[in-house]
């Protein structure tokens, strides 16, 4: 039964880190991902700032002022506090504690391992070298089994995190799933995940590499049309097309990769007009930019009517935060009470 029922999203939880204003990356990447699922499945979308520590330590309230305008912008973009569970992870305490208590079991080999710890390291400025940056990966697990969390929506590079939790989960399962009583039987105490990755796993940026804030070659989700069709229109195509007459190759252009979920009807004829050369790319680019700054359009309007609105984002917060405690809650007591760990003493 539990096999069966598993392939199917019952219950999800992903996180995010604010780091500043999401852009299309973020936007087809994750958010639309997260947006079908709260129809399918009770989802926690959660604000993960105490990941963002890591990075911001010296100066957390460099992270914390970005909470509130990234929450804005995933209503914008369709996340529903009606239907998702939607909190920061800090006014959940329950996070914490039970990444303390898988921390104590989790083999430091596993964490050194992990790709994202150097990888991470060897990229940034920041420093890195702290004992909460090497247990990045045991918060996150807490992060996703405190909610039973069947399935997690997430980036292609988080999934070496994934891999993680599920391993922390059926080892304190292994330590901890064999009740009294009950013989042979295992029974899980933490559910172990499974991934989602996006349909839309790499978002082309400007300039031709992955969209990123760091690269500075995005296109942020609340710029104005003018803004939109300036870059578009500068942005990068297929570099071997260099006049108006030469044939192109949609598979190199980073503008024909937005087709996909911009304009997908008119694919075909984009990529026959291009390889042809009957389609230039100041039109393909022109006719593109119409549909994304179409699509974007609501999102805008809903992104600009909540920028006055922070008392009900500190509602929707507040609610989503007592909301996700009452789950983490149960999970944590269940936790603690097949370690044995009960508030009763005897002698
Ligand atoms: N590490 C994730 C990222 O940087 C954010 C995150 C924290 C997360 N906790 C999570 C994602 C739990 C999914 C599930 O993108
Ligand atoms: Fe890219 Fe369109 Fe130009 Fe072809 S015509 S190279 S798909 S921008």
């Amino acid at each position: 039964m539990t096999t069966e029922i598993k392939k199917k999203p019952e219950r999800i939880l992903s996180g995010m880190q604010a780091t500043g204003e999401l852009h299309l990356g973020h936007y087809l990447g994750v958010l639309t991902n997260f947006v079908a699922l709260q129809n399918e499945a009770q989802c926690f979308f959660m604000v993960a700032n105490l990941h963002s520590l890591t990075a911001f330590y010296p100066n957390y309230q460099d992270a914390h002022r970005f909470i509130a305008p990234m929450v804005a912008d995933w209503l914008a973009a369709g996340i529903s506090p009606e239907k998702a569970v939607v909190f920061v992870q800090s006014d959940v305490p329950e996070h914490a504690e039970l990444a303390q208590l898988l921390a104590m079991f989790t083999p430091l080999s596993w964490l050194e391992r992990n790709p994202t710890y150097k990888d991470k390291q060897a990229n940034t400025e920041k420093d890195l070298d702290s004992f909460g940056f090497l247990g990045y990966p045991v918060l996150q697990a807490a992060d996703i089994v405190l909610y039973n969390a069947t399935h997690v929506p997430i980036g292609e590079d988080q999934l070496p995190h994934l891999e993680l939790t599920r391993e922390i989960a059926r080892r304190f399962n292994h330590f901890y799933g064999r009740h009294e009583g009950e013989r042979a039987a295992e029974k899980d105490v933490l559910t172990v995940p499974q991934a989602i990755l996006s349909e839309y796993p790499k978002v082309m940026g400007l300039d031709g590499r992955k969209m990123s804030k760091s690269y500075n070659n995005s296109i942020v989700l609340s710029e104005s049309a003018e803004s939109v069709t300036k870059k578009m229109m500068v942005m990068k195509t297929d570099t071997a097309r260099v006049r108006r007459n030469d044939p192109g190759n949609p598979e190199n252009c980073p503008v024909f990769s937005y087709y996909d979920f911009f304009a997908p009807e008119l694919k075909n004829e984009v990529n026959t007009g291009c390889r042809s050369a009957a389609l230039g790319c100041v039109d393909c680019k022109k006719q593109l930019t119409a549909r994304v700054v179409e699509k974007l359009a609501p999102f805008r309007a809903k992104r600009e009517e909540l920028a006055s609105k922070s008392e009900f984002l500190n509602e929707v917060l507040h609610h989503g935060a007592a909301e996700a405690r009452k789950v983490a809650g149960e999970t944590l007591k269940r936790v603690k009470d097949a370690m044995g760990m009960v508030t009763r003493y005897s002698l």
